[in-house]
């Protein structure tokens, strides 16, 4: 059992894995926070909450002057109600007060774990695998109901936490704010980490010390955004990769949220995390319900990087969906960087061809295919083949590469459209606008209005009307541009600030209804590279293209950042042409290809135009690639050096069995006279030999993580090395296998 309630002592206990997180229902049903952190056997002697009232604290019960809710502990704290701090929710009522007062009511727990209606969320296979309590909490003075949901997974070090509003009274309420979750620490000795940057340098590592007053993160953008990813964590002030205590908290949501961290007069740290207030409300009539979206809380004792494990294998398995969940995803070449707008059939096919010939799975064609897209000016909206470029059609244009034994992908912006096309032209107040202000635009684009039916209705007929038309194996989904302007033609004026939600529940539908038209699809999402790389995507498409910055050396910081939360499987890597077209460095093939291989594998430029000395080098990164593709899509990672504190940049794969490793190393730029440097491993077997493949080095696993790997000596900028290992053992069970079944070649 996860979940243990004891009756008389009004405790919850949430048990997942190695986590124990404690709830008390205090005085007059007050719910009260009192412990998370590493499992504790017997939670009895946490009973010991420390409730004295203290100066300048009003107390909520008059009849009991011993506390105030300004000083307790809490999960899910009001504003007003003698608790002054930062709040976690905030409701007005039709006579403009915002007082409200929340007291246990009554619980339930079961096994499994529910889905969150209209919502991306974790999710279970095995009903097994996970318990859910359900605590109703009531303010009886207006018929408001709130459900408290904490999922706790069995295996992983994971509790989610989300909220479910009800107006069971009379009167028509307004959520100002319905944050996901509210947790209280009794002390704020620590730094906060969390993953910022912009277009083209996406999820760079930040880490600062908590000091008193508001501090976090938040994005009022309309989408995820580049700028701060939705995640942060709370790090002990020692905690480094590998030792030190973590407390992740991720957001399955893709648009405006907060996450804000509050260290008040005591020294209490509070942490909220939802939905962003700012510019939001949301009318809840009689009989209605709005639900919050999810928080993925992470525990770790062991450091960032097992943090980050248990992250990797919770979207892997219980985030990500489909028939792809579980399959190694093809290696891919797009003609984005290698022709931009300006190609046509018969380019692509020789493109295709060349990318054939060298091992290549799919072929992906990007912008420009549609309406009379030449640039990026018009056309968006049009999802219509542009027949001087493509002739055939698309249907043709596939069939011309199936013949090749290659798949067919194809971009689509479907939440945009340019003013200067037919859709705008037919649908002016279809767009994100405001009346008689400007609508401004970015990319020559608007934002369609996601928040309206009829607009979602028809991208979804006409995106499938595309799909169904020829054979298309991949999807890549974009979009391009942030919202301004923010309104809605069809919503009254007193529901105006719901506008950006209700977009992301439209564009939730949308992605719902076309990955379910069409499930032998695999679907990459895609926002100006890493614009909206959250879990809330990946609940619908399981990879995401993690920046437009292509440059090798960039990459590194990009994927190393990325990796904090987001396993290798869902990050699409490419190899692209020197000089960069983001950063003009040039690389060599070898190091684009090594940190490529990072990722979800493929290519960004005109093979056709290599000379056969690099086709010779891509084709063997692609059969390397292959071989260790299961490995790096569904294997451990393990981050060995920080591109963000040195020169240099390390990590690794390791086989679930630990049988099998890919590690990679890189240094930045060349340094005189460098001293000697060993690369100590991670996860690996100690009592495991290990054969260097390609080598005839055989290394014992203590030795490869104890005494390390020597680098050799490098010249010159932008080196990188990677190494394949294999356990001894395995590769006898493989000469045996070969021996017993000689037509098998391994
Ligand atoms: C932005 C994407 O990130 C690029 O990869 C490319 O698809 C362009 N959009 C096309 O307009």
């Amino acid at each position: 059992m996860s979940i243990i309630y004891s009756e008389d002592k009004k405790i919850f206990h949430l048990v997942a894995n190695n986590t124990s997180y404690i709830i008390k229902i205090f005085k007059s049903g007050y719910l009260t926070h009192l412990y998370w952190g590493k499992k504790i056997r017997n939670f009895s002697l946490t009973d010991t909450l420390n409730t004295n009232k203290r100066q300048w604290c009003a107390c909520p019960d008059i009849s009991d002057r011993t506390y105030s809710l300004d000083s307790l502990p809490q999960e899910y704290p009001a504003y007003g109600n003698t608790d002054l701090r930062y709040p976690a929710y905030q409701i007005q009522m039709e006579n403009g007060s915002t007082i409200t007062d929340l007291r246990y009511h009554s619980h339930t727990i079961y096994k499994g774990k529910p889905k969150l209606e209209g919502l991306p969320a974790t999710y279970v296979d095995i009903v097994d695998d996970a318990e859910t309590l359900e605590i109703e909490l009531l303010d009886s003075c207006i018929g408001l109901k709130v459900i408290l949901s904490y999922t706790v997974f069995e295996k992983l070090d994971v509790i989610t936490r989300s909220v479910k509003f009800l107006n069971e009274g009379t009167q028509t309420l307004k959520l100002l704010r319905c944050l996901s979750m509210s947790i209280d620490f009794k002390h704020s000795d620590f730094d906060l980490f969390h993953l910022s940057g912009a277009w083209a340098r996406e999820r760079y590592i930040t880490r600062r010390s908590l000091t008193v007053g508001t501090q976090g993160i938040s994005n009022a953008r309309g989408g995820s955004g580049h700028q701060h990813n939705p995640f942060i964590a709370l790090l002990d002030k020692r905690t480094d990769e590998y030792s030190g205590e973590a407390y992740g908290f991720s957001l399955v949501y893709s648009g405006n949220f907060t996450a804000n961290v509050d260290v008040d007069q005591f020294d209490t740290t509070r942490v909220t995390m939802g939905i962003n207030p700012f510019d939001f409300s949301w009318l809840l009539k009689p009989s209605e319900s709005f639900h919050t979206p999810e928080v993925v809380m992470v525990y770790s004792c062991e450091g960032l990087n097992n943090m980050s494990q248990t992250y990797h294998r919770l979207f892997r398995n219980h985030l990500c969906r489909g028939q792809f969940r579980d399959r190694t995803r093809p290696i891919l070449v797009n003609n984005w960087e290698a022709t931009y707008f300006d190609f046509d059939s018969d380019k692509i096919v020789e493109i295709a061809k060349t990318a054939k010939e060298l091992g290549i799975e799919l072929f992906v064609l990007d912008d420009g295919w549609f309406g009379k897209r030449d640039d990026d000016r018009s056309s968006l909206g049009d999802w219509f083949v542009n027949r001087t470029k493509i002739p055939d059609g698309l249907d043709g244009l596939a069939k011309r590469i199936n013949s090749m034994d290659l798949k067919f992908g194809l971009w689509f912006e479907p939440e945009m459209v340019s003013p200067d096309s037919e859709l705008y032209r037919s649908h002016p107040d279809w767009c994100i606008h405001v009346p008689n202000r400007s609508r401004s635009e970015e990319r020559y684009q608007l934002v369609l209005d996601l928040s309206r039916k009829d607009v979602c209705d028809y991208i979804i007929n006409e995106i499938c009307t595309v799909l169904a038309s020829a054979p298309i194996s991949y999807v890549k989904w974009d979009m391009n541009r942030h919202m301004t302007e923010v309104g809605s033609a069809l919503l009254p004026s007193e529901r105006q600030r719901e506008t950006s939600h209700r977009y992301t529940l439209g564009l939730y539908r949308i992605m719902d209804e076309i990955t379910s038209a069409f499930p032998n699809i695999l679907f990459e999402s895609c926002s100006g590279g890493g614009g909206r790389f959250d879990p809330g995507i990946l609940y619908y498409m399981p990879q995401i293209w993690t920046s437009d910055d292509t440059d090798a050396i960039a990459r590194l910081k990009i994927q190393y950042g990325t990796s904090i939360i987001y396993p290798a499987i869902t990050m699409g890597a490419h190899v692209s042409t020197v000089p960069n077209h983001q950063v003009k460095r040039i690389t060599s093939l070898d190091t684009r290809g090594n940190v490529a291989m990072a990722g979800n594998f493929g290519y960004e430029l005109d093979l056709s135009k290599f000379t056969d000395e690099e086709k010779a080098i891509v084709k063997k990164q692609i059969a390397l690639y292959k071989e260790i593709r299961q490995l790096v899509q569904f294997g451990d990672f393990y981050r060995l050096i920080s591109p963000f504190e040195a020169n240099e940049a390390a990590w690794m794969f390791v086989s679930e069995d630990k049988t099998e490793a890919f590690v990679f190393y890189s240094r930045v730029l060349a340094e005189p006279n460098p001293p000697h440097k060993a690369l100590r491993l991670k996860g690996l077997n100690s009592d495991m030999d290990y054969n260097q493949l390609n080598e005839s080095n055989v290394f014992g696993g203590d030795e490869l993580m104890h005494a390390g790997l020597n680098i050799p000596e490098l010249s010159g900028d932008f080196q990188s090395l990677i190494w394949r290992f294999s356990s001894t053992e395995q590769i006898e069970d493989k000469r045996k296998l070969i021996f017993s079944c000689p037509s098998l070649i391994l």
